[in-house]
């Protein structure tokens, strides 16, 4: 009855306090497995989220329901305090203009120049002109250290961290308030690796985005973080600062730190 009330009230009430997203008791099942056991976790806006996790633990798999890809069994995924989960696709595709994503190997169009690649929302999405788009193009391409000489090149023609840099300049092109990196310095070596780090960096701190990023590897993990959540056997097992994760006496997170072979984790060899 008094919708146009809400209405307005949404709009004054600041929303500092809502997390940017929320995921409440999230399960996911595949067949016979348990991928997902009770998820929760809160990112705040503005906030660098880096979920680790052994290979197979159901990192991508939370990406991807946040994304809308997968559904969850069961449980709620909350975006600016929206649930995404019943939301009709056309309002989906409201939140998901939000989000930019850079995909585990880059996941580049083969068939699309560079720029036509780091334009693709922009063309797609909002359908905006060639002339402009490919201006858009070679200034991210330009943030994340690409001359405009590239811009024509195809994906082909890419080293492995040239790829991750396009693949990057993409994912910010619509500047967007969410970015996903899914693994971004797997396959790169460790001097490249840090290229790419500093550059997620630099890229979402000029954004003002909230990212959420899904490795592996713990030197990435402590350059992008502001906070560390360990998802292990489905749950978030623990979650904390750079800092904190230094000092924790958790023998699940100590391992995963440490690379050891030994300790609570048992590392299915089918995995
Ligand atoms: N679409 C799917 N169908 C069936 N099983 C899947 C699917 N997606 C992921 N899985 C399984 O879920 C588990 C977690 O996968 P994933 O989230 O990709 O792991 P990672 O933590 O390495 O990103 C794996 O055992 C994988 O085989
Ligand atoms: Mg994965």
């Amino acid at each position: 009855m008094f919708s146009f009330l809400k209405k307005s009230t949404k709009k004054t009430i600041p929303n500092g306090h809502v997390p940017k997203i929320k995921m409440t008791g999230v399960y996911k099942t595949f067949g016979e497995k348990n991928v997902l056991n009770g998820v929760d976790l809160e990112i705040k806006k503005g906030e660098s989220l880096v979920i680790i996790g052994g290979s197979g633990t159901g990192k991508s798999v939370t990406l991807k329901c946040i994304l809308g890809l997968l559904s969850p069994d069961k449980g709620s995924i909350k975006i600016d305090g929206e649930d995404v989960l019943n939301m009709s696709p056309h309002e989906r595709e409201r939140i998901n203009k939000q989000i930019g994503m850079l995909f585990q190997g880059a996941a580049l169009f083969d068939s699309m120049s560079v720029w036509e690649n780091v334009a693709f929302g922009l063309l797609q999405g909002q359908k905006m002109r060639k002339k402009a788009a490919r201006a858009i193009a070679i200034e991210k391409l330009a943030q994340v250290g690409l001359t405009e000489d590239v811009a024509d090149m195809y994906p082909a023609d890419l080293s492995g961290g040239m790829k991750k840099r396009v693949g990057l300049a993409r994912a910010i092109a619509t500047n967007p308030e969410i970015i996903f990196f899914d693994e971004p310095t797997t396959g790169l070596d460790p001097i490249m690796s840090d290229v790419i780090n500093d550059l997620i960096v630099s890229c979402v701190k000029k954004l003002g985005a909230t990212a959420l990023t899904i490795t592996h590897d713990m030197a990435s993990a402590r350059k992008i973080a502001d906070r560390i959540a360990m998802l292990y056997e489905g749950k978030i097992i623990w979650i904390g600062t750079v800092k904190e994760i230094e000092k924790t006496t958790n023998p699940y997170v100590r391992q995963f730190i440490a690379g050891s072979a030994t300790g609570p984790i048992h590392i299915s060899a089918k995995e």
